[in-house]
């Protein structure tokens, strides 16, 4: 019971995300989040991401400091494990972060990262992980209101945008979006490597490799996470 209502919530916080994502080229200050309901929101974000096996299999354990949300259209944003179509995931999305503490977030250039660890298949991940994105984005202002929610502005591709397209007859796929800070927390504008190829974010080998070992080489710390799953109409 108690974890259907912080879930709930949590729900509550990210659909309040849902009005305001059309209207992305506006004001950069587009809502705040009531306080009250973010209690818990962070620890919601990492128990779905424990019981979708994002953690430990992508990111190592870790508590969330922000929301992320990736936002196609206002019917097709992330909510932790909602399923979307392929054909409305064609455009890079809006992102939309928010501080859900009670105090100020600490300023912080962000760089978000999109990975399918399930390709061709979650049953026969050979190549993964796959990367469909990074961009860095310069620190956002989050740190004048409690739960705040802030459109990341100006973001910069490091390797672009890639479409999910999951295979026919290769089941749903994991798309995980996280948003990462420095270690050392700068606020300078970053410049993470960009991996060699998208399969096995360019490492040799090994299954399910990637946005883990990238981050780390790059001093990057995941501060948040959310993630849908899609699949072929062909099953
Ligand atoms: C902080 O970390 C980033 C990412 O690893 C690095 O590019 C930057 O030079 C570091 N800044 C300082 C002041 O150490």
């Amino acid at each position: 019971m108690a974890t259907m209502t912080r879930l709930a919530l949590a729900s509550t916080l990210l659909l309040l995300l849902v009005p305001v994502s059309a209207d992305a080229s506006h004001s950069q200050h587009v809502m705040s989040a009531n306080s009250r309901s973010s209690r818990g929101t962070v620890s919601d974000v990492r128990d779905e991401l424990v019981k979708a096996e994002i953690i430990p299999t992508v990111i190592d354990d870790f508590v969330p400091s922000l929301l992320l949300q990736a936002s196609w259209s206002a019917h097709d944003q992330t909510q932790l494990g909602n399923t979307l179509k392929p054909a409305d995931l064609k455009d890079a999305p809006a992102l939309i972060i928010a501080n859900p503490s009670d105090g100020p977030a600490k300023k912080a250039s962000l760089v978000i990262a999109l990975t399918d660890p399930d390709a061709p298949s979650r049953n026969d991940p050979k190549w993964s992980e796959f990367c469909h994105w990074i961009a860095t984005a310069p620190a956002p202002d989050l740190d004048d209101a409690t739960g705040e929610m802030l459109h990341l502005r100006a973001l910069n591709d490091v390797v672009e945008y890639k479409p999910p397209a999951p295979p026919e007859k290769t089941g749903k796929h994991r798309y995980v979006f996280l948003a990462f800070v420095a270690a050392n927390g700068t606020e300078e504008v970053l410049h993470p490597s960009k991996p060699g190829a998208r399969k096995h974010w360019g490492y040799d080998g090994d299954e399910v490799r990637g946005v883990r070992q990238w981050a780390g080489e790059n001093g990057l710390v995941p501060v948040a996470a959310n993630f849908i799953y899609a699949q072929n109409d062909q099953q």
